[in-house]
């Protein structure tokens, strides 16, 4: 685990990040936005295999670090304007999704902060799916045709947060959003939301998450304990940018290496800190 220790250095969580310009006090706060009382609500179906722990099992292990992680991206926030985030990760199922639905649950509580997800994944949309939702139109129909992305989201019971399904593209998913209706769409969407999540592909094979992230104030980058490999994960920071990945997202640390204190944190979905490595010293 040394090389991605060091790794884990480079990205400077909580340092300057020249990305993040400062939030004005003018800022309005979207929580009270009258558009989102108009929106269609659809109830979830939660199993095992949807791994939304933070909802179905709130005290565990795992719960905690999203809290952990809820909270540094609070006080980021407080220092930025951070408020569209990027969730990537290097390749296929490193667990960005599953990252992303307990997070976006962390951050809503108990529907005191509004809280949308877009699944910016275009060549599959599990999210909707996975949440047991009928599939419907999205962003890929907003991209597209132009539709008031506002008016495809979803309220979801009782989850509090708010999702913008993939929809359906007919053309190329990656010209989609290289496209030039990217940008509006998610400044529209960020103006009346606290936060957008933003579940996107993996980096390395796909160049659009590229794109997503030249238009999202920060990334968070999702490693799969055990299977991501160090040098995928040293790629993927160089194609982001150091400056812009704001935290690393260890998932799937296995509970005895947490006792161990094996990584540092642990947890079932471990959170690195680069800081808190630098203090806590070796524990390889
Ligand atoms: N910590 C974990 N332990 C065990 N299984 C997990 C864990 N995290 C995710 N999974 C499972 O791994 C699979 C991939 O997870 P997920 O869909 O969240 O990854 P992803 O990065 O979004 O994948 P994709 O690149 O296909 O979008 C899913 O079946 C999920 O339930
Ligand atoms: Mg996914």
């Amino acid at each position: 685990m040394s090389r991605l220790r060091s790794l884990l250095r480079q990205v400077n969580w909580l340092d300057e990040k020249p990305s993040l310009q400062s939030r004005s006090s003018s800022d309005p706060s979207p929580a009270t936005a009258p558009v989102l009382r108009d929106l269609a609500t659809d109830r979830v179906t939660l199993t095992p295999e949807t791994r939304l722990v933070y909802h179905t099992d709130p005290h565990s292990a795992a719960a905690d670090r999203y809290r952990l992680l809820r909270i540094r991206l609070q006080t980021l926030r407080n220092l930025g304007k951070l408020r569209k985030l990027l969730v990537t990760s290097p390749l296929p199922g490193d667990g960005k999704s599953t990252v992303v639905m307990n997070l976006a649950t962390a951050l809503a509580g108990k529907g005191n902060r509004t809280v949308l997800v877009v699944d910016a994944d275009l060549h599959r949309s599990p999210l909707a799916s996975s949440l047991g939702i009928r599939a419907q139109s999205g962003l890929a129909e907003c991209l597209e045709a132009g539709n008031d992305p506002l008016t495809a989201i979803r309220y979801l019971e009782p989850l509090n947060w708010y999702l913008l399904p993939a929809g359906e593209a007919t053309g190329n998913p990656a010209e989609l959003l290289h496209g030039p209706m990217l940008p509006n769409a998610l400044e529209t969407l960020a103006n009346n939301f606290d936060w957008l999540l933003i579940d996107s592909p993996p980096v390395l094979p796909l160049s659009e998450v590229l794109s997503l992230k030249d238009h999202s104030d920060g990334t968070l980058l999702v490693v799969r304990a055990g299977i991501t490999s160090q040098d995928a994960v040293e790629e993927a920071i160089t194609l982001l940018g150091k400056q812009h990945v704001l935290g690393i997202v260890l998932n799937g640390v296995e509970q005895s290496d947490m006792a161990n204190h094996k990584y540092g944190y642990g947890g079932y979905s471990g959170y690195y800190h680069p800081a808190h490595e630098r203090s806590s010293g070796s524990a390889d």
